[in-house]
């Protein structure tokens, strides 16, 4: 094909799927061509690889997928774990103990369900208020009752918690980020996803990009990457081009170097096809 890129790195929410949650035809058929020619399409997430398969029928591609904000690489789509980074013991501890503490009522928040994703299933503190359906299809059923004076000894890849409605989401994110950067964690966000996540600090969905080229062989210089969100801005930052979304939220588009249409206009294909007609070829 003679592009100019050796791999194209696209996250899925905001960027790939547009606001009805499905990849357009046009942004199908462009990746797939890509993908028959020669050139990685590698899919970066925050989702799980079961939610990616339920948007990603039609998809034609054969290379590692980014899981969980880089938490956990898989070989391909239906493929195992190459790179699963977990929670280390003192930030589980630090967690362990804020929950505790709001759960005792000693802060100006509430607690409505906590989830841990773990090296042998969930745990959950309210399996019963879980919304099974918005769950099943994110999420694996194997859910065990989580006992915060007994906590699992399980190895801890994300963490998940939701706040009762009553309670300052945005108050509780800014204090409580205080007590997490000395491990230089932060937590993540979604729009329309009323979870708050945490997993390990020491990856992203940069450093698995990084991950993905060396396995690939090829140069983070050699790719292009398409992102919206806070959770993409590490990627678009080391890509060779970073590229944001006219919807991305003010971090992506700070970081990027060039802005695509939005998600609802095809921006991804509609960028790509740009840079082929532009003779960005080697
Ligand atoms: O839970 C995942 C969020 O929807 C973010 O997904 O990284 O594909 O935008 P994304
Ligand atoms: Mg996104």
């Amino acid at each position: 094909m003679g592009f100019k890129y050796k791999a194209i790195f696209v996250d899925l929410d905001g960027t790939l799927l547009n606001s009805k949650k499905i990849i357009s035809q046009r942004n199908l058929k462009c990746l797939n061509e890509f993908s028959e020619n020669g050139i990685h399409v590698v899919i970066a997430t925050g989702r799980t690889l079961k939610s990616v398969k339920k948007v990603t029928e039609g998809l034609k591609i054969n290379s590692p997928i980014i899981t969980l904000n880089g938490n956990d690489i898989r070989n391909s789509m239906d493929g195992y774990s190459m790179m699963l980074s977990y929670i280390d013991n003192s930030l589980k501890k630090t967690i362990f103990s804020m929950c505790k503490n709001i759960l005792n009522g000693n802060s100006d928040y509430s607690i409505e369900n906590i989830l841990f994703d773990t090296s042998n299933g969930f745990y959950c503190l309210n399996p019963k208020l879980l919304n099974t359906n918005e769950f099943s299809s994110h999420y694996d059923s194997n859910i065990k009752e989580l006992d915060l004076d007994n906590p699992p000894k399980e190895s801890v890849v994300s963490f998940l918690f939701l706040l009762t409605p009553d309670s300052n989401r945005n108050n509780f994110l800014m204090e409580q980020t205080k007590i997490f950067e000395p491990h230089g964690a932060k937590f993540c966000t979604f729009n329309g996803w009323p979870w708050i996540e945490l997993g390990s600090p020491k990856v992203n969905k940069g450093t698995a990009m990084q991950y993905v080229c060396d396995y690939l062989g090829i140069q983070i210089k050699d790719v292009i990457a398409f992102g919206d969100g806070e959770n993409d801005v590490e990627m678009l930052a080391e890509a060779g081009l970073g590229v944001a979304m006219a919807n991305a939220d003010t971090h992506a588009l700070k970081i990027a170097k060039a802005k695509a249409l939005s998600n609802d206009e095809d921006g991804v294909s509609v960028f790509l096809e740009h840079l082929k007609q532009a003779g960005n070829i080697q």
